[in-house]
């Protein structure tokens, strides 16, 4: 039987070690969640990290702004929040309107409160191995494997989805732990030949069906990073099926999501050591 890495399980480990942490702190890291608009998935995402932040004992706010802010009114508002003392934390919530720049948004937020990791400076010192703020759904996926102690050493390490906020990140992670790794996409050819090769074969496109059960090596271990709404049901990017094939797994919902918010608060905590200490 393989099996089922619950993110649940991990996160609750998380969130103790980060209160053990807290209670030693002799002050309360702050977080700030800026949204612009009401897009109901991003409505709800903001709202779930403000509220684990405040379940934890974090000074968290969600800074809620009309969709029609302008770009200027955006970078005046991180400006600030950048020049405060007390801010440890930045997220600003995507996608952004059409109107906003997205990456100068992110390269305007100072590099030491990038909760995201999304900031080139951190990207670049997530490559060259250096202290960096790490993108939270990959470092919460690295944390799932941890736990349910999956070596990667001179493992096939197989990411499907090159996205700035997951594939690649994921890679840089992956391959800081001695994988073999290799990056597939949408214009890869025959994927089924590539993601037979992994050892450890994660899924991160956004597509239900992309991992049918005749694309996985019985054993590999399986991470799904897709939420993908089916009627009124969420799936993951790898077919249900193809877990008996597999060593370990995590499913959807239950598996890699509970992990992001979780990462969330632990870079929270970790920028105000480094910024404060
Ligand atoms: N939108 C989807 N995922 C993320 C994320 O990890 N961070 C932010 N800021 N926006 C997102």
């Amino acid at each position: 039987m393989p099996t089922r890495m619950s993110g649940h399980e991990v996160a609750k480990s998380v969130y103790a070690e980060l209160r053990e942490e807290l209670s030693s702190l002799a002050y309360t890291p702050a977080l700030r969640v800026v949204r612009l608009g009401e897009d109901p998935a991003s409505v709800s995402y903001t709202r779930l990290k403000d509220k684990r932040a405040k379940e934890l004992g974090l000074d968290s706010r969600v800074l809620a702004l009309p969709e029609e802010t302008t770009q200027e009114e955006l970078l005046d508002l991180i400006a600030s929040l950048n020049s405060d003392e007390d801010i440890d934390g930045i997220l600003v919530q995507l996608p952004l309107p059409s109107h906003v720049d997205a990456d100068l948004v992110i390269e305007s937020i100072a590099p030491e409160k990038d909760v995201d990791g999304f900031h080139p400076f951190n990207v670049g010192r997530l490559w060259t191995g250096g202290k960096a703020l790490r993108p939270c759904t990959p470092a919460g996926i690295l944390r799932i494997l941890d736990h349910f102690d999956i070596d990667l050493e001179g493992k096939e390490a197989v990411v499907v989805g090159r996205s700035n906020i997951v594939g690649k990140p994921l890679a840089a992670l992956l391959l800081g732990r001695n994988a073999t790794v290799t990056v597939a996409h949408s214009r890869t050819r025959d994927l089924g030949a590539v993601t037979r090769r992994a050892d450890v074969l994660i899924a991160a496109v956004g597509r239900p069906g992309t991992i049918t059960p005749d694309m996985v090596r019985d054993g590999a271990v399986l991470v799904d990073v897709g939420v993908n709404r089916v009627g009124d049901k969420l799936v993951g990017d790898i077919e249900p099926a193809a877990w008996d094939k597999s060593s370990a797994y995590t499913p959807v919902p239950g598996g890699v999501g509970p992990m992001t918010v979780a990462m969330l608060l632990a870079n929270t905590v970790q920028a105000a050591r480094w910024r404060r200490e």
